[in-house]
């Protein structure tokens, strides 16, 4: 058996990595801080899979913290690592807070990792790395334009810490750049759990629908887009999950092809915002409160993913629809209000 450090594994798509990983047979070492995550998600974990992972109490930006993981679990054969701050607009008021959190993990981690000879980091990047793309669909040799928030720089420059980390032959990195995560896993065990208001999308519309929230706001609606509303390439936070188990099985089977190795983790389309809701509406049978409102500052009008590298050398294809992704949510938010 193979162990896996998953650090943010509590968060939410560590816990549905987590999981697909324990049911492909990987031993799973935890490491969460839990400051944007809770402990029950470890129960959660177990009853899905029967198997309670490891798990470390540990703030991983702190070099002893995270020298006691290595310590303790001598077995770790690989990382993937989720944990980081991941507010946009709260990154551009705490900066250094950001840069501190985000960036000394992974220079902690990477540290551990040449000492002892471990080889394998998987990092979760980011389509915010491309900004507004000049060509769709987004390809990975895509230009990466100037980052538009302290957040997005952090993944800009982790992307950069592990190109030239594995230079140096110690380690070997594989990127993965998310598009936009949403869902929940089938038996509505884990899911999201956004802190306060939440700032994206799918956590607001079902808070929404839920009461939580009096309505959602849609974010512009005379974008140059079919319907007026931003277009994104949503994806199944499990079809993402099982994205990382495939990167980890490329290590371990000696498939990769560079010691740094990047790919988008889309499905390859684009919907609107409107479509989401359309998606909402008729798979949970709720009807939505919302009203268009001004456009938010900063956003991205249309992104999608060409998906074709990570399919080709992955194997990987997302396989779940927009409805299953939008009723997943549902389910989610009706098991966390009891
Ligand atoms: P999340 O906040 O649910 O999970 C991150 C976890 O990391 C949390 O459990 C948090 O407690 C933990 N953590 C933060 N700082 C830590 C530290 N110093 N030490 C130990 N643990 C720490 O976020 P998520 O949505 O699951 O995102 C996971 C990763 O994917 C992040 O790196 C995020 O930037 C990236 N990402 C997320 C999205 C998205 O839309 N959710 C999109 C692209 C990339
Ligand atoms: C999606 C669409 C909004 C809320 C963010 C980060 C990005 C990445 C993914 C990590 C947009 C609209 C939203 C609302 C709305 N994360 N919207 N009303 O902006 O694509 O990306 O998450 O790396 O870095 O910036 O996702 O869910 O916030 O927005 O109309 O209340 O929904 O305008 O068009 P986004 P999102």
């Amino acid at each position: 058996m193979r162990t896996v450090l998953v650090t943010g594994g509590l968060g939410y798509i560590g816990s549905h990595t987590v999981v697909e990983l324990q049911q492909k047979d990987y031993e799973v070492v935890i490491v969460d801080n839990l400051s944007n995550s809770n402990e029950k998600v470890l129960d959660s974990i177990w009853k899905i899979t029967g198997v309670k992972p490891h798990f470390l109490k540990a703030d991983l930006s702190l070099a002893d913290q995270c020298a006691k993981v290595f310590e303790l679990f001598t077995e770790i054969e690989g990382v993937i690592n989720f944990a980081a701050f991941k507010a946009v607009g709260e990154s551009c008021d705490k900066p250094v807070e950001y840069y501190r959190n985000n960036l000394n993990i992974i220079l902690n981690l990477l540290e551990q990792m040449i000492a002892r000879g471990i080889e394998y980091f998987v990092q979760s990047s980011s389509c915010t790395v491309y900004g507004e793309p000049e060509t769709l669909p987004v390809r990975e040799d895509s230009p990466i334009q100037r980052a538009t928030s302290p957040y997005g720089n952090t993944k800009q420059m982790a992307e950069d810490i592990l190109r030239f980390a594995s230079d140096t032959g110690k380690v070997k990195a594989m990127a993965l750049r998310y598009f936009n995560p949403i869902g929940a896993h089938e038996s509505a065990l884990i899911g999201e759990l956004p802190n306060g208001v939440p700032n994206n999308l799918m956590p607001y519309i079902t808070q929404t629908a839920a009461g939580i929230r009096e309505r959602l706001t849609v974010f512009g609606n005379d974008y140059p887009t079919p319907d007026g509303t931003c277009i994104r390439d949503f994806i199944h936070v499990v079809d993402l999950a099982k994205a990382h188990v495939v990167a980890m099985d490329r290590f371990f089977e000696h498939g990769n092809k560079a010691a740094f190795e990047y790919f988008n983790i889309g499905t390859g389309r684009g919907y609107s915002v409107l479509e989401v809701i359309r998606s909402f509406e008729k798979t949970t049978g709720v009807k939505l409160n919302y009203v268009f409102g001004p456009k938010r500052h900063g956003d991205i009008i249309r992104i999608w993913a060409d998906t074709a590298l990570a399919s080709e050398e992955l194997k990987w294809k997302a396989e779940k629809s927009l409805d299953q992704m939008t009723s997943s949510a549902w389910k989610w938010q009706l098991h966390l209000k009891g």
